[in-house]
């Protein structure tokens, strides 16, 4: 039997001198299979023309309508409102982010800066030869990499930490993965000396503190906590 569901959701845009944040409230007929995606774009279409959020791919994939819901970072768009026996959800914009304006923030300027932060490219002084096949790696080390490599940078890693609430320039499991993905990459010649330059410090791989709220949330499971323990066993010896 089809329900009335409520959605609350945070408006404001910091870019008016009018605009101060308040909640508003919509409430719909909830329909079978209907996503938090599906839930916002008719409140757009019959309700409100103004409510800002972000989605690309609706499907998972895109990392882009990051959200907080009832209090916790999440995909909206894999978001099913049948999940939310209380048929009340209450939408903010991510924080750690810049807020453009509504539910949308800007993680793309942040992920940008960290894939910068972390020289998230490989770093090799071999001389590539496009003439020739690409050198083998075994199938084993290949498969760790492309693991880590399934990250989408939807920033949920970022917006669930308490350490990056307390560390505004902490790098957060995102970076700490990236490096970990790259340390991992037989292509990548830099040493622990290299990453530890990088990260050895309390914004980077010393500054995380276990609460796990990370990957608990990660969309994808990848696994952040063991990966940060790992590299932390490994750049500690450098300290
Ligand atoms: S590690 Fe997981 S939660 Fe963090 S940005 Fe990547 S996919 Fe999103
Ligand atoms: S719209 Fe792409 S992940 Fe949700």
């Amino acid at each position: 039997m089809s329900r009335t569901i409520t959605i609350r959701a945070l408006k404001y845009n910091p870019n008016s001198k009018v605009s101060k944040p308040h909640i508003v409230e919509y409430k719909l007929e909830e329909t079978d299979g209907m996503t938090l995606f599906i839930a916002l774009t008719k409140i757009r279409e019959e309700m409100d023309a103004d409510l800002s959020f972000d989605f690309v791919c609706r499907a998972g994939i895109c990392g882009s309508c990051g959200m907080m819901v009832n209090g916790k970072p999440t995909l909206a768009c894999r978001t099913l409102t049948k999940n939310y026996e209380s048929g009340v959800l209450e939408l903010f914009p991510m924080p750690a982010f810049k807020l453009l304006k509504d539910l949308s923030v800007d993680t793309g300027n942040w992920m940008n800066s960290m894939s910068k932060r972390v020289e998230s490219w490989i770093h090799s002084n071999e001389e590539v030869d496009i003439s020739k096949l690409e050198k083998p790696i075994e199938p084993d080390v290949a498969d760790a990499t492309f693991e880590l490599d399934r990250c989408i940078e939807c920033g949920i890693c970022v917006a669930a930490c308490g350490t990056k609430l307390m560390r505004p320039n902490f790098i957060g499991a995102v970076g700490l993965n990236r490096v970990a993905r790259f340390e991992c990459d037989p292509h990548d010649n830099r040493t622990d000396e290299d990453y530890y330059e990088l990260v050895g410090d309390d914004d980077g791989i010393f500054g995380c503190m276990s609460l796990l709220a990370c990957e608990d949330n990660c969309p994808k499971h990848l696994p952040l906590q063991s990966k940060i323990a790992y590299m932390r066993r490994k750049l500690v010896a450098l300290r």
